[in-house]
């Protein structure tokens, strides 16, 4: 009965997975949640509100403008209530309705209307979840700190086969019995956070660069957890496509220098310092005012090294707590260890980056903390909640080193 007590309001979208749903309903309550249930008009012709309705033990709602439904349980009675808004299925236009906040119907109000987390488990054609419109919203509500699960892939109902399928009901109840068992957010009020974020780009020539696949997931899941746990964050962040809460300043560089100028400019104010961005070690030793010509069979480019920004800071003279990450595919923890020690770390969170799914660019990732006297593990789920996770672990090192 991992949901003992736990209110959850559930929003089905018109996709064919709704199906599914009177089963998820079952299986909530029968880890002791409360559900209520709200569907959107397209959803009805997919799931029988009547079967909801039994299940659930609640009427169904589906309709914002109903005087009989808002005299029993208002809409913003509702929102307020849920402790959970779990969507599931969500069709790829819900997605693109909660990216820019409207609020047409039922669904999408409560969307807004609520301080609830929500957690969305996507469903919808294979290449509607691919489209780039689609992918964007995705990150654009990721950077807002929502939580998803899935989608899975397979065989899709309309024959094609791909990631878009709703994550099967026992995976959605399993994923929120995680989540509401994840340890609550630090206090880091009056605390200052400083953190890196993505990749660097380093110039070759007026068009050319290079660079790396870090997406900056990480890092902006990090400091959003920081704000939501109190803490005044400044982001310096690689270019990326994602976003920042209001509250949060963003400082937005290109290269590693230009990195590390921004961190050195702001480090003096910061009680904590982590290092999330995957900085290029290299730059090209010059960069060529015109585009470099295809000429001969090879080409041969030198490189000079980038200042360690996370060395540098860890080295000053009265550093912040200092947390590095160290991506690593093979001896991770060997590597890792060596770094904490050789830049002089208060911690460093190691990933495998070798494990398919985790880490580079991908919505979850799996971190081993380590510490100089302890260290812990941190299992594979959503950055979003890793993020919480791990600044659990860096606020209570970091307590106990200014309590000395
Ligand atoms: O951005 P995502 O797609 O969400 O992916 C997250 C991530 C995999 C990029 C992230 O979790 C991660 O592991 N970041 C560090 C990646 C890395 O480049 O590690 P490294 O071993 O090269 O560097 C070690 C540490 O030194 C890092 O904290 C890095 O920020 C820092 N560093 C490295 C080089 C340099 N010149 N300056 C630095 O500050």
């Amino acid at each position: 009965m991992q949901l003992q007590n736990k209110k959850i309001l559930l929003g089905i979208s018109g996709g064919i997975a709704a199906y599914k749903t009177p089963d998820l309903v079952r299986k909530l309550t029968a880890q002791g949640a409360t559900v209520r249930v709200v569907v959107t008009a397209s959803a009805k012709e997919f799931v029988s509100p009547l079967s909801l309705q039994a299940v659930s033990g609640h009427i169904v709602h589906d309709s914002l403008l109903d005087p009989a439904a808002e005299a029993a349980m208002g809409h913003i009675e509702l929102a307020k209530w849920a402790d959970i808004l779990l969507l599931a299925p969500a069709t790829a236009n819900l997605l693109a309705k909660l990216t820019v906040g409207l609020a047409d119907d039922l669904l999408t109000t409560l969307c807004l209307a609520t301080r609830a987390p929500l957690v969305i488990a996507p469903a919808m054609n294979q290449q509607m979840w691919q489209a780039a419109a689609t992918q964007q919203n995705m990150s654009v509500l990721t950077a807002r700190g929502i939580d998803f699960i899935g989608p899975a892939s397979g065989a899709q109902a309309c024959g094609d086969t791909g990631y878009g399928r709703m994550s099967e009901p026992e995976d959605i109840v399993e994923h929120l019995c995680k989540c509401t068992a994840a340890k609550t957010l630090p206090d880091l009020s009056a605390t200052r956070v400083l953190i890196t974020a993505g990749p660097t780009q380093e110039a070759l020539d007026p068009v050319r660069y290079i660079s790396n696949h870090s997406s900056g997931k990480m890092g902006y899941a990090l400091a959003h957890a920081a704000q939501q746990a109190g803490a005044e964050v400044v982001l310096i962040s690689g270019p990326t496509t994602l976003n920042v809460s209001p509250g949060i300043t963003k400082i937005d560089v290109v290269s590693a220098e230009q990195m590390h100028n921004a961190v050195m400019g702001q480090i003096q104010q910061c009680d904590i310092f982590i290092a999330t961005a995957a900085v290029a070690d290299y730059r090209a030793s010059s960069v060529a005012d015109n585009k470099i010509k295809k000429k001969d069979e090879e080409l041969t480019l030198t490189f000079v090294k980038n200042p360690d920004i996370l060395k540098t800071v860890a080295n000053l003279p009265s550093p912040p707590f200092t947390v590095g990450f160290a991506a690593e595919s093979q001896n991770v923890e060997h590597y890792a260890r060596s770094k904490l020690h050789n830049k002089k770390l208060n911690m460093i969170a190691a990933n495998n980056i070798s494990t398919a799914g985790l880490g580079f660019n991908s919505d979850h990732n799996a971190l081993h903390v380590i510490w100089p006297d302890g260290e812990q593990h941190l299992p594979a789920q959503p950055k979003v909640q890793l993020a919480g996770e791990l600044l659990s672990v860096v606020a209570t090192q970091f307590k106990k080193k200014t309590s000395k």
